[in-house]
């Protein structure tokens, strides 16, 4: 597995990107949404953005993507930026490659240059029904993430985790 930061060219693979969601299910619309506009998100110029420092990563096998994470800044009300936090905002694996720890390897390979670059916590939300990506997070990060159900995120879970230092 290759891992790289995302670049322009790859915006026609995000949009045929297999995600192999079910459409019909309520959170379902909004993820195959994220991975079609992946590049858009990136490459976007509004000022929100550039705060943002919106970051898309991409996994390759044998030259195609496999898999794709995006994180970014998450910002205070004031419009700055909190400060050694990352937000991530989506990871999703080519229907065909799933269950092959690409999601796991991502994220870890991902965790451990945020922890270099000196951010401390990373936060995420997971929809409850989402189920491979709730078993997943728990799998992961069941034992070690703070879960929480903000009233203002409900459905969605947030967890955070502490980068060991
Ligand atoms: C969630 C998702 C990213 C997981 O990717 P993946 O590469 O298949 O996950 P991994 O192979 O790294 O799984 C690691 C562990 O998580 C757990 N896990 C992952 N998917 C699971 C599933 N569908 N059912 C049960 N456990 C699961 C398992 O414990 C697994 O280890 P194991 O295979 O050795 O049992 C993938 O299902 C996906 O792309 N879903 C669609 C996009 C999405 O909804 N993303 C989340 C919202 S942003």
């Amino acid at each position: 597995m290759r891992v790289r930061a995302a670049r322009a060219a790859d915006d026609a693979a995000f949009a045929s990107f297999e995600h192999g969601l079910d459409l019909k299910e309520p959170w379902a619309d909004e993820v195959a949404e994220m991975i079609d506009t992946l590049w858009a998100w990136r490459s976007s110029t509004v000022p929100e953005a550039r705060l943002q420092d919106r970051c898309v990563i991409v996994a390759e096998e044998a030259g195609r993507i496999v898999a794709v994470l995006a994180h970014q800044l998450l910002l205070a009300e004031s419009g700055q930026p909190y400060a050694r936090h990352r937000y991530i905002r989506l990871v999703a694996v080519n229907a065909r490659h799933r269950r092959d720890g690409y999601a796991a390897s991502l994220m870890e390979h991902v965790l451990d240059e945020l922890q270099q670059s000196g951010v401390v916590t990373v936060s995420w939300l997971v929809h409850p029904a989402n189920q491979a990506s709730y078993l997943f997070c728990e799998a992961m990060f069941g034992a070690v993430a703070e879960t929480t159900q903000p009233a203002d995120e409900k459905p969605y879970l947030r967890y955070v985790v502490t980068l060991a230092p």
